[in-house]
């Protein structure tokens, strides 16, 4: 059975509870999950696996902090093939960089060769009183979509 690798790009939290929330609910369901915080690309499993990276926008379309070392690291890849992956980017549309670092890390990914397992979800912090209920709520649809 494939497991799920939840990858955070988050600078206040926001991000981070969104994932910790879809962990224990996925935990909840018998699916297997480890959540990577401070993410190591090296450290995380690519076999049997769907990475899902759920990350926030900071500065002017930047990624978190947090998630620079590994992009860079995904930078430095030359190969993804196999690899299949998903996103969840929280965002704020009063910037003219709306979500940047999920579509951006979507696009990096996909130019590696992985392969993006479902259509990403993109929350706008304005719409959501709490994002994490929302992405709760699509939990299930894409548990389907991605064959758990
Ligand atoms: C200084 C600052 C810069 C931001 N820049 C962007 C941006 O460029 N694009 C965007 O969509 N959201 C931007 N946001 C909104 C955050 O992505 C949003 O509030 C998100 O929920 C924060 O999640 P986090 O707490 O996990 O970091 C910015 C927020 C702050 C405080």
């Amino acid at each position: 059975m494939q497991s799920v690798n939840i990858i955070v790009g988050s600078q206040m939290g926001s991000a981070e509870y969104v994932a910790e929330q879809l962990a224990e609910s996925l935990e909840q369901q018998g699916i297997q999950v480890k959540l990577h915080e401070q993410p190591v690309f090296n450290d995380i499993d690519q076999q049997d696996t769907i990475w899902l990276l759920c990350t926030s926008t900071y500065g002017a379309g930047d990624y978190p902090e947090n998630l620079l070392p590994f992009i860079e690291s995904v930078n430095q890849q030359i190969d993804l093939k196999g690899l299949k992956y998903s996103v969840i980017g929280l965002g704020d549309t009063s910037y003219d960089t709306y979500n940047y670092a999920g579509r951006h890390i979507d696009d990096l990914f996909i130019s590696k060769g992985a392969s993006r397992v479902a259509e990403r979800l993109e929350l706008n912090i304005l719409d959501e009183q709490l994002p994490e209920d929302t992405a709760l709520a699509w939990l299930p649809s894409w548990i389907k979509s991605v064959g758990l």
